[in-house]
C-alpha cells in the first residue's frame, strides 16, 4: 500500500480501527500506520469504528464519526467536469509496478449505470446483491456507482461466503429478498463442495438474475449455480470485463430473441463495444469459429483514460501491440452469430480467485529476500481458485 499511496500522492486515508473477516480481526489501523510512515504527503487519517476495541490515535488521526457529527447533514454537491477524475484503482500488468488506472466522471458513470440496468435486468424496486469487495472494480461499478446511479438498493456484503457457515450468501438472499446476485466463480466452486443442502435451506424465490465475474466459470460451477442456486429458472449472465473497461463489455443478452445461454459461451458484446480478434501477425481474424487476441476497435464511455502519472505507459500497455486497437490481454474464441468465449490471459498475468496478479511483481517481491538470486513464478490449475500461485512442493520438478 505504501508505495502506491506514494505514487498517488494521497493526502487523506480513510480506514477502520479494525476489520472483521471470516471471524478474524484484522488490524487495519496498524497496517495504515506502518504505511503512512512512508507517505509524506498524507496529512490526515480518518478512522471509522468497526469494532469496540481502542487503537492508538496519533497526530494525523481523526475519529471519523465524531468529526462527522459536527458537520451539517446537507452537503451541496460539487459540479464536476465530465472528464475530471472520479477515482483510480491499481491493477497488475505483466511488467513493472501496478498501474493506477484512472476513470473519469461522466463516461464511467453512464457506462456503469447502463450495464447495471441492462445486463442484470435491474428494475425499479429491485434489490441488487453484488458480493464483491468494494475495493476492486466490481465493487466500484456494481456495488456503488452503477446501482446508486440507477436509484437501486445495493447490498453491502462483508466477510466471506463460508462464515459463519456455507449458507451465508443464501441466508442473505432470503433475508434481504435479493433479486440479482453477482459473485465470482471461485466462491461458487468452494460452495458447491459443501453440498446443496446449504442452499436449499433458504428461500431464493426473489432471485431473477445470477451473475458471474472475474475469471472463466467452469461448466460444473455454471451448472450448479444455475440448477441449484437458481432452481433452473434464473438467468445466468457470465460477464467479461476488466478494471480498465470500467464496466461489463461482453455478456449474454438474455432478452434477445432466440438467445441461447450455455455454460462458458453465448457472450455478446454490450452496446457500443466492437470486439475484434487478432492473429499473431497483428491482422484482424475474420469469420466464425476463430480464435485470437481480444481487442476492442472503438472507444466506449467507460474505458480508462490513463495510468495515473504515466500516460505513455497507458499507450504502451494497451495500444501498442495492435496499433489503433485496445488490447485486453485476453484471448477469445468467436463463434457464429457474434458470440465470444474468453479463453484466458495471453500475458504473464495469473488469476487467483478472481484476483489479478502480475507474475513479475511476485518475482520482484521474492527477489527482495537476500537468499534468493532468481525466481520464476507461474500459475498452476487449482480446483477452487482457478489458478494457484507460488511453487508448491508437489509441483516442483525432481531436481
Ligand atoms: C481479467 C480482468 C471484471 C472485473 C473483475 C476483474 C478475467 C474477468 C471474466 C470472465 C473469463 C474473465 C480476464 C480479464 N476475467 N471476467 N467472465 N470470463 N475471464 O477485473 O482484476 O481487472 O481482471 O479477469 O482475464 O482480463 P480485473
Amino acid at each position: 500500500m505504501s508505495v502506491l499511496s506514494l505514487l498517488a500522492k494521497c493526502r487523506v486515508v480513510i480506514t477502520f480501527n479494525q476489520g472483521l473477516r471470516g471471524g478474524r480481526v484484522m488490524e487495519l489501523k496498524k497496517i495504515v500506520d506502518e504505511a503512512v510512515k512512508h507517505c509524506p504527503t498524507v496529512q490526515r487519517v480518518l478512522v471509522a469504528h468497526r469494532t469496540d476495541n481502542k487503537v492508538h490515535m496519533g497526530d494525523l488521526d481523526v475519529p471519523l464519526e465524531q468529526e462527522m457529527a459536527k458537520e451539517d447533514p446537507v452537503c451541496v454537491p460539487e459540479s464536476m467536469g465530465s472528464e475530471d477524475v472520479l477515482f483510480m484503482l491499481y491493477t497488475s500488468g505483466s511488467t513493472g509496478m501496478p498501474k493506477g488506472i484512472v476513470h473519469t466522471q461522466a463516461g464511467y458513470l453512464l457506462y456503469a449505470a447502463l450495464t447495471h440496468k441492462l445486463v442484470f435486468d435491474h428494475r425499479p424496486g429491485d434489490i441488487f446483491g453484488c458480493v464483491a469487495d468494494i475495493g476492486w472494480i466490481t465493487g466500484h461499478s456494481y456495488v456503488v456507482y452503477g446501482p446508486l446511479c440507477n436509484g437501486a438498493t445495493s447490498v453491502l456484503f462483508e466477510s466471506t461466503p463460508v462464515y459463519p457457515n456455507a449458507g451465508r450468501y443464501w441466508e442473505t438472499v432470503e433475508r434481504l429478498k435479493i433479486n440479482q446476485f453477482y459473485g465470482a466463480p471461485t466462491a461458487v466452486r468452494l460452495l458447491l463442495k459443501y453440498g446443496d443442502a446449504w442452499v436449499k435451506k433458504y428461500d431464493r424465490s426473489s432471485l431473477r438474475t445470477l451473475g458471474s465475474v472475474g475469471e472463466p466459470i467452469n461448466c460444473e460451477a455454471w451448472e450448479w449455480l444455475h440448477r441449484v442456486v437458481g432452481d433452473s429458472r434464473c438467468t445466468l449472465v457470465d460477464t467479461w470485463w476488466q478494471t480498465e473497461t470500467g464496466g461489463i463489455c461482453i455478456a449474454p443478452r438474455p432478452s434477445e430473441e432466440g438467445a441461447e445461454i450455455l455454460p462458458g459461451m453465448a457472450m455478446r458484446p454490450f452496446f457500443g463495444i466492437v470486439p475484434v480478434l487478432m492473429d499473431e501477425k497483428g491482422s484482424v481474424v475474420e469469420g466464425s469459429n476463430v480464435s485470437g487476441a481480444l481487442c476492442i476497435s472503438q472507444a466506449w464511455p467507460g474505458m480508462a483514460r490513463t495510468i495515473y502519472g504515466d500516460h505513455q505507459r497507458f499507450v504502451d500497455a494497451y495500444f501498442k501491440a495492435y496499433p489503433g486497437y485496445y488490447f485486453t490481454g485476453d484471448g477469445a474464441h468467436g463463434t457464429e452469430g457474434g458470440y465470444y468465449q474468453i479463453t484466458g490471459r495471453m500475458d504473464d498475468v495469473i488469476n487467483i480467485s478472481g484476483h489479478r496478479l502480475g507474475t513479475a511483481e511476485i518475482e520482484d517481491a521474492i527477489a527482495d529476500h537476500p537468499a534468493v538470486p532468481e525466481s520464476a513464478v507461474i500459475g498452476y490449475p487449482h480446483d477452487i481458485k482457478g489458478e494457484g500461485e507460488c511453487p508448491r512442493e508437489e509441483l516442483l520438478p525432481d531436481c
